[in-house]
């Protein structure tokens, strides 16, 4: 993948972009940097990778990714270039001394995949000087200015199809099964996923029920309305300990209860079609918005638009409000 210089080319505001993943780790973050990496390629930009988000940008780890033959990576999960949590990256010495290892190799951009802490990130660096921008990279899904992030979908299928196989057994056996899904503080995933799988009940952070109230419900759907199994999802963070709530509904109802942390299962796995998509659409948005002079952005897919807007709005947009549509559904299901 040698770098062609093209002729009759307009003169560009930069030469070398770097792409760097932070944070918890998406599918589809490979699809962007491919993105990425292809259109830099396509407008005559070097390409860098760095390796090991704002932690391996600090020490210097940065390499060409003209070495990388980043066509295989399309439909990968996780990042193959690594992602960390680096915490340090909010002491600005730091951010300076990642400002000196871009500005020894001459990288004039950065593009900063990731969530929340990923995009202040990207902001600081920005305030001093590197032209940045941010594509919403993470299974949350919560950066309010795109309507999906990079991962959520996956992450979805991924819940939604192990919810399915967690109701084959418990159907079987009658049971009430509560699977914790992931979302950081965001109801996201809980609510897409429970209103998929047709879940009894869906818990958020906007409404956290009492032990009390849960245990009603499952005596009304599984002792008294005889329904053969029961869906229970559960955000996480919500519940220190959900096998512990388990046992007490079962003392408390005799319906055989089990709890389950999906975890980091839920991060895992190839990113589907629409994730390819909208991550490869996005990738190169950003490189042609570099290419325009501009910096400070985040990208994100509004209404099946590409969009761009300062990382600082995209910061503090106020998130969706599921409670209306988790209490719909959960009457609905239990019916
Ligand atoms: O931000 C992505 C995420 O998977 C969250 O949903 C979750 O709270 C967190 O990361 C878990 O992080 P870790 O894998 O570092 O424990």
């Amino acid at each position: 993948m040698a770098l062609k210089k093209k002729k009759n080319e307009k003169k560009l505001p930069i030469r070398k972009v770097a792409i760097l993943t932070s944070g918890g780790d998406a599918p589809g973050m490979n699809s962007a940097i491919r993105a990425i990496v292809k259109a830099a390629m396509w407008k005559g930009l070097e390409p860098y990778l760095v390796y090991e988000g704002y932690k391996g940008l600090t020490e210097g780890n940065i390499k060409p990714a003209s070495n990388v033959n980043v066509d295989r990576f399309i439909n990968q999960g996780g990042t193959f270039i690594y992602s960390a949590r680096y915490p340090e990256f909010k002491d600005e010495k730091v951010r300076l001394k990642a400002k000196k290892q871009l500005d020894k190799m001459g990288i004039e951009a950065l593009i900063v995949i990731g969530g929340d802490g990923s995009y202040h990130g990207a902001q600081l660096l920005h305030t001093i000087g590197v032209r940045t921008i941010g594509l919403p990279g993470t299974i949350d899904n919560d950066i309010s200015s795109s309507d999906y992030t990079i991962g959520f979908f996956s992450a979805l299928e991924t819940i939604v199809q192990n919810v399915d196989r967690i109701r084959d057994t418990s159907r079987s056996h009658h049971r009430c099964m509560i699977v914790e899904v992931m979302g950081r503080f965001a109801g996201d995933l809980a609510t897409h996923s429970g209103i998929a799988t047709g879940a009894e009940l869906i818990i958020t952070s906007e409404k956290k029920y009492s032990i009390k109230e849960i245990i009603d419900i499952v005596d009304q759907q599984m002792n008294k309305n005889k329904k053969e199994s029961m869906i229970i999802v559960v955000a996480e963070h919500l519940y220190d300990n959900l096998d512990k709530i388990a046992k007490e509904i079962e003392q408390k109802t005799n319906v055989v209860t089990r709890s389950i942390v999906l975890s980091q299962v839920q991060r895992g796995g190839a990113p589907t079609g629409f994730e390819r998509y909208v991550a490869t659409q996005m990738g190169t948005y950003a490189i042609e918005l570099l290419c325009e002079n501009k910096s400070g952005l985040a990208i994100g897919f509004v209404r099946n638009q590409l969009v761009a807007e300062p990382i600082l709005e995209a910061l503090t947009k106020p998130r969706p409000k599921y409670l209306e549509i988790t209490e719909k559904y959960s009457k609905i299901n239990q019916e």
